[in-house]
């Protein structure tokens, strides 16, 4: 056993515990909700169709070619037809199957759980207010959340101060809500999870490289200040991905 014995179980598969330990979707409890709901008087905002960011033809040799981690941004504005674009090709709802059983998405997810809830720091985006806002997937529109001061400064803050999340007009937060895996695969869950992870953020590279727009995956974030700005329990509900997003500076 190393020191990083714990780590590293996270890594292994865990499938064949599942006999001893069945899960909850085993022992007949009913499934959570496909997404977090929101309140009944949210008043929700309308998204362009994101079909109308996207050139009309991509070469994709060229753009995996080309996809990189940016991390410059003009101080231009996004459009909103734009973060419309990277929602929809990061979590957006294909179809839901299987009489609400599962969502089919733009990205994979072991067992179609996506146990993820996509939240938008936006500091200058045309046609939103700044603030924070939730993804309502199943409805493609975007939910207010809050409206912190020093919106931009406390994204940095919670990105451990690396000072270009500051200048990015838009920060994708990426909060996992585990019980979503944990009742269909109990313990083996967490690592699908993690896996499940990786597909939202590659698409998020791939769309800003067809967009001309510049991200880059964050890993490095405080935990406990990235939840408190997004109001999560941290255990029920936590952010594992980050990703700021902004026009390339030319
Ligand atoms: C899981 C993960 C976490 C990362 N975290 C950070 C980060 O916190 N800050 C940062 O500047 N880059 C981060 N990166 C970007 C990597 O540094 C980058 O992918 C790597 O240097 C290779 O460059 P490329 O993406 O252009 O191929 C992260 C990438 C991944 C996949």
């Amino acid at each position: 056993m190393t020191r990083f014995a714990e780590g590293r179980k996270l890594l292994k598969a865990r499938f064949m515990e599942l006999r001893e330990q069945p899960s909850d979707y085993r022992l007949g409890v009913p499934q959570p909700p496909l997404e977090k709901p929101h309140p009944a008087d949210a008043l929700l905002v309308d998204l362009p169709d994101p079909r109308a960011a996207f050139p009309p033809a991509v070469d994709l040799f060229a753009l995996l070619e080309s996809r990189r981690s940016r991390r410059e941004f003009s101080p231009d504005p996004l459009r909103l037809e734009q973060i419309s674009a990277l929602l929809w090709a990061t979590q957006g709802v294909i179809s839901v199957i299987r009489d609400g059983f599962a969502t089919l998405r733009t990205v994979p997810s072991g067992g179609s759980r996506h146990p993820f809830e996509t939240y938008v720091a936006a500091s200058n985006v045309d046609g939103l207010a700044p603030g924070i806002y939730r993804y309502a997937a199943l409805k493609h529109k975007l939910i207010p959340v809050s409206n912190p001061p020093d919106l931009a400064t406390s994204v940095m803050d919670a990105c451990m101060r690396q000072e270009f999340v500051f200048t990015a007009p838009a920060v994708f937060l990426w909060s996992a809500v585990p019980y979503r895996s944990e009742w269909r695969y109990g313990v083996a869950a967490h690592k699908t999870i993690a896996q499940d992870s990786g597909h939202l953020c590659q698409n998020m590279y791939i769309a800003c490289e067809a967009l001309g727009l510049s991200t880059v995956a964050i890993g490095s974030y405080d935990q406990k200040l990235a939840d408190e700005l997004l109001g999560l329990d941290g255990d029920e509900e936590f952010v594992v991905y980050v990703a700021p997003v902004g026009w390339r500076n030319h």
